[in-house]
């Protein structure tokens, strides 16, 4: 087993063990992959003051998330296909972020449905809803989710249509995937993913097939969800799907400020300043530009959670300094379970957790609810002076 320092550690070992239509949907952005790119690499432009001859006994990343003790001010986000990636990669996910102690978000496009998650694990999870225009199954998801013991739901608000992914399209992309000569011959050196896929029932996504009217057939979705989608989606109909869920809401995919205080308004308890990985608007600014005017429109008003480009605890703390109250990881964690399964989800957080703690006692703080923007050496024109 090699030494692993880092989440590039895990993506190494990912890409090696995980097929390759499944490593590419996961490392992709749209088109160009600008935003992509830039969701990561605009972090280097932030730099740490470094502090000395300070106590850095008893330090603490405890913080709370919309109401909630979490471990580290971090939590799981959606990943579409995540039981694709390893088997019954979402149940694992959500385990290994339950005995973290941070919270562990379901996408509806998972492979293990919200009952598969609820079985294996025992406190709440959050479950992340896409706006569908079917509001008959609108409410049965949410009402799944209830019954399964979410604590929040998390409203995807950018993907009412898809931005095109160059690589889904030139592999194929399905769950299950589909047997071609190049599949079949790629799929036969990934062993041990091959020996756990044999090994379950779980293989098309459960929160859908079978619960969606005319989707019994795993090969039918991808016209569901073109179809599906709900692209008149407006403000209105956000605050009737809050309703209809009735608890706590978090809305993601916020890189406005005017969205966001649209967001404040409605009464959300969190909105996600995100980009989505930079899956979606290719050539949106990185999310971590984005974020200083959303903190600095409705930072006093409703919680502000971060996501995009998130690959150590040194990019947590950055985004916690500029304001975020927590931040989600994505592909952070999706190189764990490809890499690992279980054992390196865990690996993923207690990595990002080591860097987070290390990172700011050198900054000269132990408790992560007081870093503030005073940690950080900003240029004047990180935010850019857009025309
Ligand atoms: C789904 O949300 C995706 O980005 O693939």
């Amino acid at each position: 087993m090699p030494v692993i320092t880092c989440i590039d550690d895990l993506k190494t070992l990912y890409r090696r063990r995980v097929p390759r239509m499944f490593y590419d949907y996961c490392e992709t952005g749209s088109w160009s992959e600008q935003t992509f790119r830039e969701n990561t690499s605009d972090f280097d432009d932030l730099h740490f003051r470094q502090r000395v001859a300070v106590d850095m006994t008893n330090r603490t990343t405890a913080s709370r998330m919309i109401g909630q003790d979490v471990a580290m001010p971090v939590a799981l986000a959606p990943v579409g296909l995540t039981g694709m990636q390893h088997a019954d990669g979402e149940i694992r996910a959500a385990r290994a972020a339950e005995r973290f102690g941070v919270p562990f978000t379901l996408s509806t496009l998972s492979i293990c449905s919200i009952e598969d998650v609820a079985e294996y694990t025992s406190k709440p999870f959050w479950f992340q809803v896409y706006t569908l225009k079917d509001d008959d199954f609108m409410e049965r998801l949410m009402d799944r989710a209830r019954k399964a013991g979410c604590s929040a739901i998390v409203i995807t608000l950018d993907l009412q249509v898809q931005g095109q992914r160059h690589k889904d399209l030139k592999n194929g992309l399905s769950a299950p995937p589909k047997l071609t000569p190049s599949s079949i011959a790629n799929m036969a050196t990934k062993v041990s993913w091959g020996l756990g896929m044999l090994g379950t029932k779980r293989r098309t996504f459960g929160n859908v097939v079978g619960h969606a009217k005319g989707v019994t057939d795993p090969a039918s979705l991808s016209s569901w969800t073109a179809e599906a989608f709900d692209h008149a989606l407006d403000w209105a109909r956000v605050k009737e799907l809050m309703e209809m869920w009735g608890g706590k809401v978090i809305l993601k995919g916020i890189m406005d400020p005017e969205d966001a205080k649209r967001a404040a308004d409605l009464g959300a308890d969190a909105i996600v300043v995100s980009n989505h990985g930079g899956r979606q608007l290719d050539g949106a600014l990185s999310s971590i530009r984005a974020l200083p005017g959303i903190i600095e429109a409705v930072g006093d008003r409703v919680e502000v959670l971060f996501d995009s480009g998130i690959r150590s605890g040194q990019d947590i703390l950055k985004a916690l300094a500029l304001g975020a109250k927590g931040v989600m990881i994505g592909r952070s964690w999706v190189y764990g379970l490809g890499a690992m399964g279980e054992a390196g989800v865990t690996k993923s957080l207690d990595i990002l957790h080591k860097e987070l703690d290390t990172t700011m006692a050198l900054c000269g703080h132990r408790d992560i609810n007081q870093v503030d923007r005073d940690i950080l050496l900003v240029p004047e024109d990180f935010t850019g002076r857009w025309a």
